[in-house]
């Protein structure tokens, strides 16, 4: 089945999906993005995305290229114009075509695509709960306003990179004070050995996750004691449990960092309560 885009006003088949040159996400990753993950045709918390690119495109002085109404309208179209049943919805919208000049041009009309992959989330999330990842530590070198969800990331793909060399799934990044901010591309909690959660909290230089919020209100409903905190990476590799959120990951057990065990070395029970809770979070239809 050939895949289907949305590329500024139209639905064209994947191989005729492409944008200008002189787009600005291209010269410049002058841009935004969203990442929604999309269980049995619906959008998971859809409008609290919406939110943050609507902050997003605000901070950075891009122009909505439309309404959430019809911005809604496309998301579902091209899920279900893919048969979409799990999977992951990718929207970039940039700053749009103008010749090259650093200053933001003086007339330009935002640019917007969207994209669908499939996703297993039943099988990822089965695999998670039983086995975990590992993960490696890597300095975050990344900018002053990684609050903002901008289409610049080199800093995370060198850190990731790295980290798939190392043999482990994520990085865990870590600033010049010894403390961890977030993953490559995930938030980051632990639990600690008197069974709190802790994970940073959003006022620091990190994204504020959609899923990190989600499974806070998930955890909270169960009862679970959380703490939005700074920890360090000696803290972590202390914890009793650690695992990273996002919406690709669900929530999924860090059980090696940089090679020692964390607890165990397997997912703990905190994780898998809620794994299995977030799961029905998702399947009750956000
Ligand atoms: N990443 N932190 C960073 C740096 C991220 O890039 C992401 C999302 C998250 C988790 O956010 P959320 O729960 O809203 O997905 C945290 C997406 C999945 C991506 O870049 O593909």
């Amino acid at each position: 089945m050939s895949r289907v885009a949305y590329v500024n006003g139209t639905y064209v088949p994947m191989n005729e999906a492409y944008v200008h040159i002189d787009d600005r996400g291209y010269q410049f990753a002058d841009g935004v993005y969203e990442g929604i993950s999309v269980r049995r045709g619906k959008l998971v918390d859809l409008e609290p995305h919406l939110d943050r690119l609507w902050r997003s495109m605000q901070e950075l002085r891009i122009a909505p290229p439309m309404e959430r109404a019809p911005m809604r309208f496309i998301l579902r179209e091209v899920v279900r114009r893919n048969r979409i049943n799990d999977g992951f919805i990718y929207m970039q919208i940039t700053r749009g075509v103008a010749r090259r000049d650093h200053p933001f041009p003086a007339h330009s009309v935002p640019a917007m695509v969207v994209t669908v992959k499939r996703m297993d989330f039943d099988a990822s999330m089965k695999r998670a709960a039983e086995q975990g990842v590992a993960a490696s530590s890597q300095p975050d070198i990344r900018w002053g306003r990684c609050d903002v969800k901008s289409t610049s990331l080199l800093p995370n793909i060198l850190a990731k990179q790295a980290a798939r060399e190392a043999g482990a799934f994520e990085a865990v990044l870590v600033d010049k004070d010894g403390y961890v901010t977030e993953g490559s591309s995930t938030n980051i909690w632990m639990v600690t050995k008197d069974g709190k959660l802790v994970t940073r909290s959003t006022d620091d230089n990190i994204l504020p996750g959609i899923t990190r919020q989600s499974v806070k209100k998930v955890a909270e409903s169960l009862q679970m004691s959380i703490e939005e905190r700074k920890f360090s990476l000696e803290e972590v590799k202390d914890a009793a449990e650690m695992f990273l959120t996002s919406s690709t990951s669900c929530a999924t057990p860090i059980v090696v960092l940089d090679g020692e065990k964390i607890g165990d070395g397997t997912p703990g029970p905190v994780a898998k309560r809620l794994i299995e809770a977030y799961q029905a979070y998702m399947d009750a239809g956000a």
